[in-house]
């Protein structure tokens, strides 16, 4: 089967009515500059560019929640951004210390050392066997997420639409807009996971790539991963699976890999930074299919991407240990259990998820409201209130997509003394007080 390349019905070019296509700004150039000396730039004003202009940074959109929660004694408590807070294993930084890679190019798809713990991390933990030739290196994976469908618009340029969860990491829509493409959204199902039948045939067959997240970040729903597989070889369209979190599943252990069900078609992506809190050394790995490793790896080379050399020697240090993986899970389930029972006790709804390491929250009642009465998002009425009542800085969920719009994101990457602070602020409020609207809310952000 022929994933995309080159196959499939040639689109119209006419936008697609289905589901909930984001904005597409035009990525044209703008205007060529000329070549020959014109006036001084200091004389004439700069032309209006016209081609692609960046969306705001999601996270720089909480800077009034950052104050109100700043202005609490002992400051802000930060659960905004998925930022481990943990320590690396140890096991990594020495090897990164002894490792001697420095002065040369390193393996764009990685070392064999790198290939190989990756391949030894699969086989322990899914037990499947993987060769190390159908694993690559990447960056960190929010590069991969951000650049894959530029990459696979190359060699199939009549294809122009990403598909993702409608509720997820806004990475996968950004990296639509940055190739061009479309980015659809597809609906939950009512089981969390992604609603497949909601796909129209012209999206499917405009499909560039299906993208899968399980555990979800940040709903912490598990998808079925056996029905993406066979919907993508189903359509011809490549799925891959972000996995980052999924060491930290909760619901059913051991957890799953899209692998498990057949390497045809689909990759699965992995990420150091969630599972050996090494997001400051970005690394990252994707496996499976092998034509579409051969593919990906080979235009990464030419790209430069690269993992640098002392970087994949503590990334395979770190994919071969399991013990400092099995004392994070404990660090995460301890915040998750405390942070989810002081929320009940303040009023809300709150659960542990069935995997990662947030808390998804729904705007109660009173928020919902009033967020209806002043054109806001349930969500943002809820973080405003977390932000003023108890220094939490949370994220609204209309950052993840607007059918998030109704809930606050909260990650357990505080240290236990900033958990004790939360603790004591939100026992200080009395029980059941978030149920209500607070008496002095002030308009944050
Ligand atoms: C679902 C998901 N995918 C990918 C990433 C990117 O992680 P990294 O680039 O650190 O590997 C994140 C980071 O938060 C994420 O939540």
């Amino acid at each position: 089967m022929n994933y995309g390349a080159h196959s499939g019905p040639s689109p119209s070019p006419s936008p697609s009515p289905s589901l909930s296509a984001g904005p597409s700004p035009s990525l044209s150039a703008g205007p060529s500059p000329s070549l020959s000396a014109g006036p001084s730039p200091s004389l004439s004003p700069r032309p209006a560019a016209s081609g692609f202009e960046p969306p705001p940074y999601p996270y720089d959109r909480l800077a009034g929640l950052r104050m109100a929660a700043g202005r609490h004694p002992g400051g802000m408590v930060d659960l905004s951004i998925g930022t481990p807070c943990d320590p690396p294993p140890g096991v990594a930084i020495a090897a990164m210390e002894r490792s001697r890679t420095a002065r040369g190019y390193p393996a764009s798809a990685g070392s064999d050392e790198y290939r190989g713990a990756a391949a030894g991390w699969l086989e322990r933990r899914f037990g499947i066997a993987i060769p190390p030739g159908n694993v690559a290196a990447c960056v960190g994976t929010k590069e991969l997420v951000a650049g894959t469908p530029w990459l696979l618009r190359l060699r199939s340029p009549e294809r122009d639409t990403v598909l993702y969860p409608a509720v997820a990491y806004p990475t996968y829509a950004l990296g639509a807009i940055l190739a061009g493409c479309r980015p659809v959204g597809v609906p939950e199902a009512p089981d969390g996971g992604m609603d497949l039948s909601a796909i129209s045939d012209e999206d499917a067959a405009r499909a560039l790539v299906l993208w899968v997240n399980s555990p979800s970040n940040p709903t912490g729903a598990l998808s079925d991963l056996e029905a993406a597989g066979s919907w993508g070889r189903a359509n011809g369209v490549p799925v891959l699976s972000d996995e980052c979190y999924v060491e930290f599943t909760w619901e059913r252990w051991p957890p799953e890999t899209i692998l498990q069900h057949g390497v045809e078609g689909v990759l699965a992506v992995h990420s150091l930074s969630k599972r050996s809190n090494m997001a400051g050394l970005r690394a990252g790995f994707y496996a499976g299919d092998p034509e579409l490793v051969r593919y990906l790896s080979e235009v990464r080379k030419h790209a430069g991407l690269m993992v640098p050399g002392p970087v994949q020697a503590a990334g395979a240090a770190a994919l071969g240990d399991d013990e400092h993986v099995a004392e994070q899970r404990r660090r995460y389930r301890d915040r998750l259990d405390r942070l989810a029972g002081l929320l009940r006790f303040a009023g809300l709804d709150a659960r542990v998820p069935a995997g990662g390491f947030y808390l998804w929250i729904a705007a109660p009642k009173w928020a919902a409201d009033r967020a209806v009465a002043e054109g806001r998002s349930g969500g943002w009425v809820l973080a405003e209130a977390l932000a003023e009542a108890a220094g939490m800085l949370g994220s609204p969920g209309e950052l993840y997509g607007d059918a998030g719009a109704g809930f606050v994101r909260l990650a357990m990457v505080q240290p236990e003394h900033r958990m004790d602070l939360l603790e004591s602020r939100l026992v200080g409020l009395g029980e059941g007080s978030l149920a209500a609207p607070l008496p002095a809310t002030r308009q944050a952000g």
